[in-house]
């Protein structure tokens, strides 16, 4: 993340064509993963410090990616300055990578289904076997795992479990920054050793950040990650979806989705609904700009409020049961209804804008 882009040598070259507008078409955004993890519910890790870091440094890698992504495909190569384009391709390798990795970071976290984490949970058998063979054992493994990631305290970087299919094995390794990868190698698990990823918790103790993320591993998904890498298993999907989360890809909206909707001054706006049980009221401080809130236990009060001739985005907090339970109820009942993946921390995540929180229709007593 240091240092200056590499100085041009020399002036750029001169066009002998006409300028062309664009060099390449407009890219796809790269679209924000939910968070699985319930971020209430985790061992020792503070819900403060967990959306933190998913909507501001997985969020802000994501947003600066896509903004990088644009920039460059608007340029117009043959007449720029080739310091512009190091730069700005050496931002989009670490933005790109700071996206991958806090991705599985985050998916590598939690419980299972509505449960926290117990902190006893092992490697399914043919990563621990993998594991065995090529570390001696799993405790050998999480043995230099951690003392890797504690080597990284007071500096920054990653710790990755990677796969390399030229190695023939699984490998720990070292990430000075988020570009630094062994190349061709899948990383399995990766273990955030910047600040940001602690120190809202635990202030300069790397080590016990360290030991706590240890407690609150998701062995489920890490070992689906093992299968796909070395190529064994499809089909895990439901383990990268937020639990609760509707099934069916029709009955959910990303946040991407969402946000161009409700630009889009032509189409059918859609009309926000948001979620929230009581309990978790204390949890929220916003919301999106003319989304009408409800209790969902006080769904016979308020379905009939609810436009049948126009879309429904239905959110909560993360998109996990509160907004899945509702579509599903709103879909069997014929409104057009889709619940936003990641609920309003992916949104957050995204950048989209929000409004202070108004519990003006929220039902009292629900
Ligand atoms: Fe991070």
């Amino acid at each position: 993340m240091d240092g200056q882009p590499p100085l041009s040598k020399s002036h750029p070259p001169k066009p002998h064509h006409p300028k062309p507008s664009r060099q390449s078409p407009a890219p796809e955004t790269v679209s924000v993963r939910p968070l699985l993890l319930k971020p209430q519910w985790m061992n020792g890790l503070s819900e403060r410090l967990l959306v933190s870091h998913y909507e501001n440094n997985y969020g802000g890698a994501l947003r600066r990616l896509n903004a990088i992504r644009a920039r460059l495909a608007a340029l117009d190569v043959a007449n720029t300055p080739v310091f512009e384009i190091n730069g700005l391709k050496r931002e989009e390798l670490i933005a790109a990578g700071s996206v991958v990795l806090h991705e599985i970071y985050f998916e590598s976290l939690g419980g299972h289904g509505d449960n926290r984490p117990t902190g006893l949970t092992e490697p399914p058998a043919g990563l621990a076997e993998a594991l065995e063979r090529n570390f001696g054992s799993v405790t050998a493994w999480r043995a230099e795992f951690t003392a890797m990631a504690k080597a990284l305290a007071g500096g920054s970087g990653w710790v990755i479990l990677a796969w390399s299919d030229r190695l023939g094995r699984l490998v720990n390794q070292w990430a000075a920054d988020h570009a630094h990868g062994l190349p061709g190698a899948t990383p399995v698990l990766a273990l955030d050793m910047y600040e940001h990823a602690y120190h809202l918790d635990f202030g300069a103790k790397a080590a016990a950040y360290v030991d706590q993320v240890m407690e609150n591993l998701n062995w489920a998904r890490i070992g689906a990650r093992y299968r796909q890498a070395v190529g064994e298993v499809a089909g895990e999907g439901e383990l990268f979806l937020p639990f609760g989360a509707p099934a069916q890809d029709e009955a959910r909206i990303s946040a991407e989705e969402l946000k161009a909707a409700l630009a889009d001054s032509d189409g059918d706006r859609p009309f926000l609904l948001d979620l929230c049980l009581p309990r978790d009221l204390p949890r929220r401080t916003d919301m999106l700009a003319g989304a009408s809130m409800h209790a969902p236990a006080a769904l016979p009060d308020w379905i009939e409020t609810l436009p049948r001739d126009r879309p429904i985005a239905v959110y909560c907090i993360c998109g996990f049961q509160v907004s899945g339970t509702a579509v599903t109820e709103l879909r069997r009942r014929g409104y057009d209804a889709r619940a936003l993946v990641g609920g309003i921390t992916a949104w957050h995540a995204i950048g989209g804008a929000t409004v202070p929180l108004d519990t003006s229709t929220y039902e009292a007593t629900p």
